[in-house]
């Protein structure tokens, strides 16, 4: 499946290159509540503000080695291991299920220079449809038991390690935050955490769409929501960057 023309805003050659207009702005809001995500073209690379634009939706958060902005392209130094710096595909996760706090409300990727051949696209599936088909008894379980998630290999590796507990579901506010991680997550033989785990992961295998995020373009979804993953590819110059973006007041 590919992305929903609903969801693409193109921005205006009339507005200023380093920027998009009030309108173009709030329909890609609009696109984000409605459809989890927003892909962003019509964009001018060496003049656009990527920054600018990102503190338009959310305040930046540092990653876990302080840097604001992340370069996400192949690392030899982890190339045999499970991370977003290898060619490999990426199996469906939340960002940040390991931060203690709120884990980050939106995602923003930004592609420098897109993967040649096959593969390389970024794919989502919607979160909530996954849990609205699941029974009462199921989604009270997500919400009351906890769970030990852990940081990843690849910043194990890089001496970053950090772990929480929380539920898959929980509630906040108005909102409902998913988290979840197939790789990530202690599992101590929970026939119930191993069955959500394989139920989400089926039903991102069925249901997911892949984009390719062209050069200069942008991809954002709502990471409280949406689960996301990767496919593999072949083309060692990828080169996408990475924002991580708490929720603004409106959110
Ligand atoms: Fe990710």
């Amino acid at each position: 499946m590919t992305r929903h023309l609903s969801s693409t805003i193109t921005i205006s050659r009339n507005a200023s290159a380093s920027s998009c207009s009030a309108g173009e702005l709030r329909e890609i809001r609009e696109c984000l509540d409605r459809n989890g995500y927003s892909y962003i073209n019509g964009i001018s690379m060496g003049e656009f503000d990527y920054m600018a634009f990102a503190a338009s939706l959310g305040n930046p958060i540092p990653h876990h080695n302080g840097e604001v902005v992340w370069d996400i392209r192949r690392d030899l130094a982890i190339d045999s291991i499970y991370h977003s710096g290898n060619m490999g595909a990426l199996l469906p996760h939340t960002e940040a299920v390991e931060h203690p706090g709120l884990p980050p409300r939106y995602i923003m990727l930004w592609c420098v220079r897109e993967a040649r051949g096959v593969g390389g696209e970024t794919t989502l599936a919607d979160g909530y449809e996954w849990i609205k088909n699941l029974s009462g008894e199921t989604k009270r379980s997500l919400r009351d038991n906890r769970y030990k998630w852990n940081s990843s290999d690849g910043i194990n590796r890089s001496g970053y390690y950090s772990s929480a507990i929380h539920p898959i579901l929980e509630e906040f506010g108005d909102r409902r935050i998913l988290r979840y991680d197939y790789i990530d997550v202690e599992r101590k033989g929970d026939g119930f955490l191993d069955s959500a785990l394989d139920g989400a992961k089926e039903f991102f295998s069925e249901q997911h769409i892949a984009i390719e995020i062209e050069p200069g373009c942008i991809l954002v979804w709502d990471n409280w929501r949406m689960l996301h993953g990767r496919n593999a590819f072949s083309d060692p110059e990828r080169h996408l960057k990475r924002v991580l973006l708490s929720a603004h007041a409106r959110s």
